[in-house]
């Protein structure tokens, strides 16, 4: 029998960055499942008032580059069951060229937005409590040049994974990093210049939907998975196999 009652339905789940793209198709997913859902969002509020409108979710408005605007949000909210800690940026480019301004946003959005808000839902978690993180396959390995800043800034959710998933296992609380290869979004369209040479790297040659992804979240979420915790859970196609 299941230890760790944790219930997918009626349960209250925040995505930090679900306007768009992986959050948004996990918002979906969540509401469907019966979730009460939660989403911030920065900088599309006409795709989140959208989104708001067809699942019954709420959007909140919480850049995740600023920390006390995110961490007031989140602690308005009350008890959470689950948090997925989903905005990001993507930055890819040499190193010795790329805006130092844009990689500074980058680590504040990716690492310190990620790092704050997974710190305050867990804060404001109930026992038997879920975070899930997103990461990349590219924070196991550099696939490619001009990687750097953004596999750096994924390596970082592996760290902040293994610790709170120890921080917070004494209230039955997992935290896992969900891992995705190339996802057909805004960010990385299965139609862009950067298809073919994923693909060519790739186990399966073709982008990931943002459903499979959520369907991996909701499974984190869900009771069966009540027992793993601390886990890099790649989906790839098998691009860093
Ligand atoms: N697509 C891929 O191939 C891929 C692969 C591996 C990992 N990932 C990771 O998966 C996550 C989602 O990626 P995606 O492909 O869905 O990207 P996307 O299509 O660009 O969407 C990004 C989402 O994050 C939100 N966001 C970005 N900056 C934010 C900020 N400062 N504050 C609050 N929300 C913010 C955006 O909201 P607004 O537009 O409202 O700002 C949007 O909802 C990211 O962490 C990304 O690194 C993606």
């Amino acid at each position: 029998m299941t230890q760790s009652p944790a219930q997918p339905h009626a349960r209250t789940a925040l995505v930090v960055g679900g306007s768009r793209g992986i959050g948004a198709g996990i918002v979906r997913r969540f509401a469907e499942d019966g979730a009460s859902v939660v989403f911030t969002y920065a900088n599309s509020p006409d795709p989140a008032h959208r989104l708001a409108a067809e699942t019954g979710a709420r959007g909140v408005h919480a850049d995740s580059g600023n920390r006390k605007a995110l961490v007031q949000a989140i602690a308005s909210l009350g008890a959470l069951d689950v948090a997925v800690i989903n905005a990001g940026l993507g930055l890819i480019g040499d190193p010795l060229t790329l805006d130092a301004d844009a990689v500074d946003r980058l680590i504040d959005v990716n690492i310190r937005g990620a790092y704050f808000a997974a710190v305050e839902a867990g804060r404001r978690m109930n026992e038997d409590g879920r975070i899930i993180i997103l990461g990349s396959g590219l924070g196991n390995a550099a696939r490619a040049p001009g990687a750097t800043p953004y596999g750096m800034t994924k390596a970082a959710m592996q760290g902040l994974t293994r610790g709170l998933a120890r921080d917070f296992g004494g209230r039955r609380i997992t935290v896992n990093c969900i891992q995705p290869g190339p996802v057909d979004t805004d960010m990385n369209p299965k139609d862009g210049p950067f298809a073919a040479p994923l693909h060519a790297g790739m186990c399966i040659p073709r982008h990931a939907t943002t459903d499979e992804i959520a369907d991996l979240a909701a499974y984190l979420a869900g009771p069966s998975a009540a027992m793993i915790t601390g886990a890099m859970l790649t989906i790839d196609g098998g691009y860093t196999c």
